[in-house]
């Protein structure tokens, strides 16, 4: 309960005033030592807010409850008797904005819900990039250094991930989302006001991330880990199911580009990284396998893959 309490509410308009200072550093304190922080007065207009609220909750009943419900039956989750550990109580689809939007290509989405999502998507994009340079400040990286790392030669991958986690008989038996980080670069997450879920582990112990109307909730992927060199953390979270209430969650996911070269930047690193140098399409590939396993035998592997490399000729002899 206490542990909540402490959880990093960050007022976003108060960079624009004598507290930015105090702002600042709460942020690099929640980058530091959460992975996570919860955003108010970010700027993202509220009505438009509701309205994507509304319509993906209408969205959802009209169009994926069905399909939620038989997959439930043919996966035998109808009766959950035992836990299960490798199924996720979720609903979900994805949208991409960036590099190209996909926007037009999903089934089943009204013309004002698509319209909405793209207004959306456009005013993460530009909050994400406005959080990297805040980033870069506080690392004392210069200004724009994240984006251009993400850049890669086409640009950052953006992409929504709309969920719906309902109800569910048993939540002892499974979790909405099994426990796992992220492996982009941010994440930026429009949680139900209402329906609770998202927990986060923190020294040992799982922390609620608090529902807050019209609130954004940020939080660090693998990649800014590496980049940073491991200043910054990549946080295990996972989602709860509940008895009660359906809970909608908008995930968008600020990712560097499939080409973008990932390594931890020269003026973080010590002496020795611990991290590894590689190219982001490359960690995607591991990371597609192991997502819901720890993250540092993906960079061990990624430092192994590396050292492989570095062993291989320029030139490749014919040994045939
Ligand atoms: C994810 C995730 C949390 C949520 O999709 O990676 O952690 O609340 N989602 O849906
Ligand atoms: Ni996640």
């Amino acid at each position: 309960m206490e542990m909540n309490i402490k959880f990093p509410v960050i007022d976003l308009s108060k960079l624009n005033g004598e507290e930015r200072d105090q702002t600042m550093a709460l942020i690099d304190d929640a980058c530091q030592n959460w992975g996570f922080f919860e955003l108010v007065n970010h700027g993202l207009p509220y009505d438009l807010m509701d309205n994507i609220e509304r319509m993906t909750k209408e969205h959802y009943k009209k169009h994926m409850e069905q399909k939620f419900k038989e997959m439930l039956r043919s996966k035998g989750l109808d009766t959950l008797e035992t836990e299960v550990e490798d199924v996720d109580w979720e609903s979900t689809f994805y949208l991409r904005h960036l590099p190209q939007s996909n926007l037009y290509d999903i089934p089943d989405m009204s013309n004002e819900y698509r319209l909405a999502m793209k207004d959306f998507g456009k005013r993460l994009e530009i909050l994400a990039e406005e959080l990297l340079d805040l980033l870069c400040e506080n690392l004392g990286l210069e200004k724009g250094y994240l984006k251009k790392v993400f850049h890669g030669t086409t640009g950052p991958t953006f992409a929504t991930k709309l969920s719906n986690y309902p109800p569910c008989p048993k939540p002892e038996m499974i979790k909405g989302l099994r426990a796992h980080t992220d492996a982009g670069g941010l994440i930026l997450l429009f949680q139900d006001d209402k329906v609770s879920g998202l927990q986060l582990l923190k020294d040992g112990d799982w922390v609620d991330v608090p529902p807050l109307k019209h609130s954004i909730v940020i939080n660090l992927g693998d990649q800014l880990e590496v980049i940073t060199n491991g200043k910054y953390k990549s946080v295990v979270h996972r989602v709860m199911t509940q008895k009660e209430g359906n809970r909608m969650s908008i995930a968008s996911f600020y990712n560097p580009g499939s080409d973008a070269e990932i390594s931890p930047a020269t003026s973080l690193v010590g002496k020795d990284s611990k991290y590894p140098s590689f190219v982001f399409d490359d960690y995607m590939k591991l990371y597609a396998g192991l997502k819901f396993q720890p993250k540092e035998p993906r960079f061990e592997a990624m430092k192994n893959a590396e050292a492989a490399a570095d062993l291989n000729p320029v030139a490749a002899v014919e040994t045939f």
